[in-house]
């Protein structure tokens, strides 16, 4: 993997923003997840009247991601209003895929703070503790 730019990676993850469908909560969220090929796959929350059956905007981007036959991940930005964290569901579907995965977490200003997978997720449930 080339070089790569936070900035142009959180840059995807708010033109992402732009197409959450989140006509409950009415919190948008976008998603930008950069492989090691170089593609950037991005996703959206997409809501549903069943409420349990909406997808949060990582998760998106991953199924769309491996759908696609990418399964190495650099780095994933997520966007929000306020810089609203990924949910624990979003973090453990980024752990399948690697600890060391970048995490950009950036509010609608473009502001953005980085961690990690392992950041977000310490001493994580993996494949490895199956045996
Ligand atoms: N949401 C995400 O898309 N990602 C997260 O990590 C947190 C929550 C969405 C789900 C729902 O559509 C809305 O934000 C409010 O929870």
């Amino acid at each position: 993997m080339r070089e790569w730019s936070r900035e142009a990676l959180v840059a995807q993850a708010l033109q992402a923003r732009e197409h959450a469908y989140a006509p409950y909560s009415g919190y948008r969220v976008g998603a930008a997840l950069l492989g090691r090929s170089g593609r950037v796959y991005t996703g959206c929350n997409v809501e549903n009247a069943v409420y349990p059956l909406s997808i949060c905007a990582e998760r998106a981007a991953v199924v769309r991601a491996v759908s696609e036959g990418e399964r190495e991940f650099v780095a994933i930005a997520v966007a929000t209003a306020n810089g609203g964290t990924p949910c624990g569901a979003c973090r453990q579907t980024l752990r399948e895929f690697g600890e060391d995965i970048v995490v950009l977490i950036a509010d609608a200003s473009g502001t953005f703070r980085e961690t990690s997978v392992a950041g977000l997720l310490p001493d994580s449930f993996s494949a490895a503790d199956l045996g």
